[in-house]
């Protein structure tokens, strides 16, 4: 996974624009703003932050004297994320495994990850460390790949997703490595927003909203950490 994220990493940013036309960036600010109430002093997370897209949208929503974390257990990606911010008051980007965050119990008011839970290699896994980070009634934002659920627009987006997608992804990327054939096979394999709310209630996170994007092509996981 992380040979396969490194290949692509050069023209991750732009591959993302043509291949969603540009709606990527839509459904991220769509998530930054689903954040909760955050107050000087608390903390925000961003996992799996790739080139630090998420965290670029993040900043200027968040009050002075919040702190923004992002990380990536993919170096050749999260390189890429400083150069989009001005120096002073940037995210403190690290590289780490969403699997075991370095980070204290209940030390976050929200946890964002955009596109990476489904690549993670044991989701629950992730999910429990998401969840410890958390403090209680801070919120995960989890943006995320599905099967459509229209019939009509589901043939015409496997059509795209299974057939376009890759053959552009391969001729752009320049990369050894079918990146975008992994994509639509690991989304049609990925647990369907039903089975993700289950998947995180029992990690001890309450799915609050599941805001549907492109007829539920993406979808806007929002739940909170429940529990002391
Ligand atoms: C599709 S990219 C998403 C990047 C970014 N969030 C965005 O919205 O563009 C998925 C990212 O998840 C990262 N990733 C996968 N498994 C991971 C893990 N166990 N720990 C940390 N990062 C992981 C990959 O390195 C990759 O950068």
């Amino acid at each position: 996974m992380r040979g396969m994220f490194a290949s692509i990493a050069p023209r991750y940013d732009l591959l993302n624009r043509l291949l969603s036309l540009g709606l990527d960036q839509r459904w991220r600010t769509a998530l930054v703003r689903s954040l909760p109430e955050t107050a000087p002093g608390q903390r925000v997370l961003d996992l799996c932050t790739g080139t630090g897209d998420v965290a670029r949208a993040l900043q200027p929503a968040l009050p002075e004297g919040t702190r923004l974390h992002a990380s990536d257990f993919c170096e050749e990606m999260v390189v890429l994320a400083p150069s989009k911010f001005a120096t002073e008051g940037a995210p403190a980007f690290t590289v780490g495994d969403a699997m075991a965050l370095p980070y204290r119990d209940r030390s976050f008011r929200a946890v964002t990850v955009a596109f990476g839970l489904r690549n993670i290699e044991q989701p629950p896994v992730g999910l429990a460390e998401m969840a410890r980070v958390l403090e209680p009634g801070g919120r995960l934002l989890v943006l995320e790949f599905s099967r459509p659920e229209r019939k009509l627009f589901s043939a015409f987006y496997r059509f795209y997703f299974f057939r376009i997608l890759p053959f552009m992804g391969r001729l752009l990327s320049g990369s050894e490595i079918d990146a975008y054939r992994y994509l639509p096979e690991s989304v049609w394999a990925f647990p369907t927003p039903a089975q993700l709310a289950e998947e995180m209630d029992r990690a001890g996170l309450a799915v609050r909203e599941q805001r549907r994007f492109l007829m539920g092509a993406v979808v806007l996981h929002v739940a909170e950490r429940v529990g002391m």
